[in-house]
């Protein structure tokens, strides 16, 4: 039975493929969870995270394989409207994919991290969370509601040995999105981002995993920008 497991939501592709790769290669027993039930690597659950009842089954079903020692919660979507034509339907749907999910996935891993006394929990966030970003409310919204529920659970979970943290990307080149096909992209990233190109998927994950492999337990509640200094640049 492993006694290792790390569950990574949105392991199926983008950031949270790269996420799920590297703690492999670290000797994790990795568990994605995703609506396709994909995984590059280690074990993959289908799991609508918008759905409570299979978010919940799911959390139980990885915890009967073994014990889990961290989660990830890396899925996510993003959704441009502009504010005066957003409808409720669509914010409220970026707010359940990012942030409900944060939340209910920590809240249902809580007693298996409780158990073993402690862990890591990994929310990722986005720089979005601090600047003001056109067509942008409801993804800017949730990810500072993550930020906030990382303070709040580093509070309330700190006596049981479980360390919260908000890793915050700037821009990540993943796959070939509308936003990279077009030039104008590229230029616009080299004028506005200090080390002048997009972040990898890569180096998230290592910053990831390296947070899970240190487990600094000091280091609780903060959210780290890996941004290439784009959200400090004046
Ligand atoms: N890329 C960037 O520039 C950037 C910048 C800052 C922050 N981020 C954050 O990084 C995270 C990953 O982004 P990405 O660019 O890697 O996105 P991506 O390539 O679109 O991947 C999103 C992941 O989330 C999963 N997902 C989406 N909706 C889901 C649902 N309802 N239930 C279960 N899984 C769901 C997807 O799997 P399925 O489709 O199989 O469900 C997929 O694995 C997100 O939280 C995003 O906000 C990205």
């Amino acid at each position: 039975m492993p006694d290792d497991q790390v569950v990574v939501t949105g392991g199926s592709k983008g950031i949270g493929a790269a996420i799920a790769t590297e703690l492999a290669a670290r000797g994790h027993e990795v568990v994605s969870l995703s609506r396709s039930g994909t995984a590059p690597v280690g074990r993959a659950v289908a799991c609508d995270l918008t759905d409570e009842a299979a978010l919940v089954a799911a959390v139980a079903g990885v915890a009967e394989q073994g014990s889990i020692a961290s989660l990830v919660n890396n899925a996510g979507i993003n959704v441009a409207h502009k504010s005066s034509e957003l409808g409720l339907a669509d914010y409220e749907q970026v707010m359940r994919v990012n942030a409900s999910s944060t939340m209910l996935a920590s809240r249902e891993i809580y007693p298996h991290l409780k158990a073993r006394g402690g862990g890591t929990i990994v929310n990722i966030g986005s720089f979005f969370d601090k600047v003001g970003v056109r067509h942008q409310l409801a993804y800017s919204a949730s990810k500072a509601a993550i930020a906030a529920m990382t303070r709040v659970l580093a509070v309330e979970w700190a006596r049981d040995g479980i360390c919260v943290v908000n890793v915050a990307p700037g821009y990540i080149r993943t796959e070939l999105s509308e936003f990279w096909q077009n030039p104008k992209s590229l230029a616009w990233i080299e004028e506005r981002v200090p080390l002048r190109r997009p972040g990898t998927s890569q180096e998230v994950a290592r910053f990831v995993a390296s947070l899970l492999g240190e487990r600094n337990a000091f280091l609780t509640g903060e959210t780290i920008y890996i941004d290439g200094a784009h959200g400090i640049n004046h």
